[in-house]
């Protein structure tokens, strides 16, 4: 599996192409080649391979009846012996392999589709922006150490608005800090910060907040991490802070094929199952997620290499 993941690496970075200077302090794409490849070796060689090799007794202790549901009970677990902790519980406990995951992660999707490649954002999101004092563009909820909002800002700095940046409060005091680029603690369990101030709030009768609510909320490879309950918890704090008829939210996820799915699709789904007890979603998938959350989908925009992240465009309901 280790073996199809590196062939799977995206072929900027086999190139050593990356812009990673943000996440190593060394702009060498050289090193940090090597250091890429080697954080995926030390994680599997720590981390993934013994998960993978509970597997089977992990679901034969299932008598295969059903796809594991529950994050804190699956393979991981056995393997670590840790029932109850899900995966990030049992990664705080392992700082070393936390710190590598978390640097597999910020990198995981160099080279693949960025959202100003899939959705036409120049020409959809300034439109009609409430342009008062404080108003939010961009909301990039459990987006890491903030590479995709970065990007966003570089490719479009015409955008108006704020960017923020929300993950937990361990994450974000790694992030790297960068001018324009907001970066904010939040637990997207818990009610989303950046929503309209109320017109009887003390904060819009002072005029201090003025915002309605961000135009754009965007998740990227965190619903994939978590079971359909959990993630319409998460897309239900997202949908209470949405204003109807403007703000949108993109989810940037895999959208698997309902036949013929790819080995990249299959391996993560693989992967979902083994580290997160959930799994990879078709788009009927992710329509009927979406739908029980009270969003409407209006666009797709399929992966233009038809391997990575797609794009979801829904509104509120
Ligand atoms: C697979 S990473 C994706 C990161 C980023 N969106 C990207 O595409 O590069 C999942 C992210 O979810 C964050 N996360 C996990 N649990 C969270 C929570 N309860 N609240 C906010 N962020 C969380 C992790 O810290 C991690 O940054």
């Amino acid at each position: 599996m280790n073996c199809t993941r590196i062939q799977h690496l995206p072929k900027d970075l086999q190139a050593g192409k990356s812009d990673v200077s943000l996440v190593f302090l060394s702009s060498d794409c050289v090193s940090f080649r090597f250091l890429f490849l080697a954080y995926i070796c030390l994680l599997s060689a720590e981390f993934l391979n013994p998960a993978y090799q509970a597997l089977p007794g992990f679901l034969a202790s299932t008598k295969y009846k059903s796809s594991p549901t529950d994050p804190a009970d699956t393979a991981v677990q056995m393997a670590f012996e840790s029932k109850g902790k899900d995966l990030i519980g049992i990664l705080m406990e392992r700082p070393d392999s936390a710190r590598g995951f978390g640097t597999l992660m910020s990198t995981w999707g160099e080279g693949h589709s960025l959202i100003q490649d899939l959705y036409p954002v120049n020409e959809r999101l300034p439109k009609g922006f409430d342009d008062s004092r404080d108003s939010v563009m961009f909301v990039d909820v459990g987006g890491g150490y903030g590479q995709k909002a970065i990007a966003l800002k570089r490719a479009c700095p015409q955008l108006p608005g704020r960017f923020i940046v929300q993950d937990l409060p361990g994450t974000v005091a790694n992030a790297p800090k960068v001018e324009g680029i907001e970066m904010m603690g939040h637990d997207f369990f818990t009610e989303q910060p950046i929503k309209g101030a109320s017109p009887l709030s003390i904060d819009a009768l002072l005029q201090l907040k003025t915002y309605t609510g961000a135009r754009a909320y965007y998740i990227r490879q965190c619903l994939h991490n978590w079971p359909t309950e959990k993630c319409l918890t998460i897309l239900k704090h997202i949908h209470d802070a949405m204003k109807p008829g403007y703000s949108k939210l993109f989810v940037h996820e895999l959208i698997v094929a309902e036949r013929g799915a790819s080995i990249w699709s299959t391996t993560q789904d693989f992967n979902m199952m083994t580290l997160c007890a959930t799994m990879e979603r078709t788009e009927g998938q992710w329509r009927e997620m979406l739908g029980q959350a009270n969003l409407k989908v209006v666009g797709v925009y399929p992966s233009k290499d038809g391997e990575s992240e797609g794009i979801i465009e829904a509104e509120k309901a």
